[in-house]
């Protein structure tokens, strides 16, 4: 009997880990292995997440992993931009959720070699991301350059949000018995936290636009912004504001990082925005930048 052709794009039915063959491993985290992995009847390539169920109950983490289901659904709809949730499953032991496969990795291994025209495109592409996150209440607490991957086409696809936050509006907090002003306590990552969690704790939309600053920094000279041998040194730079630009860093670029690193999150260039983030959009920096129409990525070197 002929088997029936399955498009190509058509998202698996429900599947199980016997569905796919596995191949190496293309991510880690501290919850998760990620592996390349193939779907027996369509030869389409995922990267699919594997979490051990005994690990995230030993460590109190299934709010996280049910938290980046949740967001993963939530966008679900775009196409690009985000890695898409194809579908989940689970075994005896396991949880897995089969994911798009970035083809071109992660932007931390390209980020020594971009030229001031890819660094402006991929920032206009992460701040799209960063819109749409908006639009959908999501808060990413977690961006830096290995959470930015690159597609077959060498798009930017976000990934990673166990680490994200939901907005809820006042009514739905008060109906989750949540107190408003609660407290977040520190996720993510030392080079890339935003002041505010390392003082009040309070995640804002504008602390995902510090990360922003700091891998435009990255991006435009190869180095985060705020380095040191400890997460206390690199935590103490932060609170002081304590980082320089090199001679040659482009003067259009640092106005931008300045505008964005600043400690009032309030004061953050896009944090007030009625329409996220048109003012980042208006900057000197992105003057050549067609935001109806960013085009095809420029050729990383
Ligand atoms: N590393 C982690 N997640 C990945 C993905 N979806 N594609 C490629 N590499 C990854």
């Amino acid at each position: 009997m002929t088997p029936v052709p399955v498009p190509a794009d058509e998202p698996p039915k429900k599947r199980s880990a016997a569905d796919f063959i596995f191949g190496k491993v293309i991510g880690e985290g501290s919850f998760s292995t990620v592996y390349l992995a193939k779907d027996i009847h369509t030869n389409k390539e995922f990267a699919i997440k594997v979490l051990e169920k005994l690990h995230i109950k030993k460590e109190r983490k299934l709010a996280y992993v049910t938290r980046e289901k949740e967001v993963l659904l939530r966008l679900a709809s775009w196409n690009e931009l985000f890695v898409k949730l194809y579908c989940t499953f689970q075994d005896v032991d396991r949880l897995y959720f089969v994911l798009t496969y970035a083809k071109n990795g992660d932007l931390l291994t390209h980020i020594k070699h971009l030229s001031l025209e890819c660094v402006r495109f991929y920032a206009a592409e992460i701040i799209m991301a960063l819109e749409r996150l908006n639009i959908k209440k999501i808060i990413h607490r977690d961006l830096k350059p290995e959470n930015i991957l690159l597609d077959e086409n060498w798009h930017v696809l976000l990934t990673d949000f166990g680490s994200a936050k939901i907005v809820k509006d006042e009514i739905e907090q008060e109906e989750c018995g949540e107190n408003s002003k609660r407290r977040n306590s520190f996720v993510g990552t030392a080079q890339y936290v935003t002041p505010e969690v390392l003082t009040d704790g309070n995640v804002s939309f504008a602390s995902d636009l510090w990360a922003l600053g700091c891998v435009i920094y990255q991006m435009v000279c190869g180095t985060a912004p705020f380095q040191a041998g400890s997460e206390y040194l690199i935590f103490k730079k932060i609170l002081d504001l304590e980082y320089s630009f090199p001679e040659d860093f482009d003067s259009r670029a640092r106005n931008l990082v300045e505008q964005l690193l600043v400690i009032n999150p309030h004061e953050r260039l896009g944090s007030c925005d009625v329409k996220p983030y048109t003012s980042i959009r208006e900057h000197q920096f992105f003057s050549k930048i067609n935001w109806h129409n960013l085009g095809k990525p420029p050729k990383i070197c």
